[in-house]
């Protein structure tokens, strides 16, 4: 079999991506973040795509000229189908199907959460790739699932948020307490000063496997009231211990629920993934149960946890080897039947 050189794009929230494949190998992988939506504290969708218009051209040239490929070497066009915000996908959907059409190559469409799961199984020196069957836990600023996977193309949501993501938890709370947007690595990086014992918070009472965030949120919300009117200096003076107790709320939650699903399935192997998946107190929480229950962890490189194009292209190759082509008439969708 000959070497498969494939361009994939993504672009379902707020990041331009694209990034060129040799096989499973990531040849170039450029991110164009969009400043704009800082101002707003979240994302804009209008604005977003917009921003997607301006940013493909530059960002699907930058990765080819870093890969050193020209268009015609390429053998396939992936591209993110959905989920996500519909105006961005368009762009996205657009661009990948006409260079396709007119370079006469296949067209890979790609589940965005199949992308974020199946990112560990890019090539990459000193990370190791799980076996099926394993457990994911895809955390990000739109999604908490928890996946039980078994193979490329085979998986089951075996619990996900009845309501706010994860990042959403994290990206509120930063807010609350009048940081940027987004504010979950600001939290992350002050937490490691704080003590996360110093202030108690009540973890959600949810059945099974699913999550909820949004209670958290408004626990939040009324503490740092309640303590501003007694102290206005209060969030100055106790924002790393309030950060790092946030942070440790928000890990107890994910980690009781991984637990209960090893326990449920009998799957010891835990791939995470997604934005979230960057927090170090995450990170380190999950590494600690390789010595403690004898799990294996699996967390990818730190540029394929955020929103990045490398991952739509490894399952685009996985769709390549099988011939899962999709013809022009393929549409984005916002919301996609997992
Ligand atoms: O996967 P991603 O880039 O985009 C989505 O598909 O949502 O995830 C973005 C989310 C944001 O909520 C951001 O605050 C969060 O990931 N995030 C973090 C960290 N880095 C990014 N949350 C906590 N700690 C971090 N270090
Ligand atoms: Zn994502």
């Amino acid at each position: 079999p000959h070497d498969v050189y494939i361009l994939a794009i993504e672009s379902s929230c707020d990041d331009t991506a694209a990034a060129i494949l040799k096989n499973n190998t990531v040849l170039s992988n450029v991110v164009a973040g969009q400043k704009i939506h800082e101002e707003y504290g979240g994302v804009v969708p209008e604005l977003a795509s917009r921003a997607h218009q301006q940013n493909i051209v530059p960002v699907v040239d930058a990765v080819l000229k870093q890969a050193k490929i020209t268009l015609q070497e390429l053998h396939a066009v992936a591209f993110t189908q959905g989920p996500g915000l519909m105006g961005s996908l368009l762009v996205g959907t657009s661009f990948a199907k006409s260079l396709a059409l007119a370079l006469g190559i296949p067209l890979l469409a790609v589940n965005h959460m199949h992308a974020h799961i199946l990112a560990h199984f890019i090539k990459e020196e000193g990370f190791d790739q799980p076996e099926f069957p394993f457990l994911a836990l895809t955390i990000s600023g739109g999604h908490t699932q928890i996946v039980k996977v078994t193979g490329f193309f085979d998986m089951e949501i075996i619990g996900e948020t009845t309501d706010d993501a994860v990042g959403e938890a994290f990206d509120k709370s930063a807010k609350i307490l009048g940081l940027p947007y987004p504010g979950g690595p600001l939290i992350d990086k002050l937490a490691k000063e704080g003590n996360p014992k110093a202030f108690h918070f009540t973890k959600p009472k949810v059945d099974g496997l699913n999550f909820s965030f949004s209670g958290l949120k408004t626990q939040i919300l009324y503490f740092i009231q309640k303590q501003t009117a007694v102290n206005p200096e209060f969030i100055e003076t106790y924002k790393a211990d309030i950060c790092a107790s946030i942070q440790h709320t928000i890990i107890e939650i994910l980690m009781e629920k991984i637990k209960l699903a090893v326990q449920e399935t009998g799957i010891t192997q835990i791939a995470i993934g997604g934005g979230v998946s960057a927090n170090s107190g995450i990170r380190a929480a999950l590494k600690a149960t390789e010595s403690k229950y004898g799990w294996k962890t699996f967390i990818p490189k730190f540029e394929y946890t955020t929103d990045n194009a490398a991952m739509i292209g490894i399952v685009g190759y996985q769709k390549y080897k099988e011939q899962q082509f999709n013809d022009a008439t393929v549409a984005s969708k916002a919301r996609i039947a997992f």
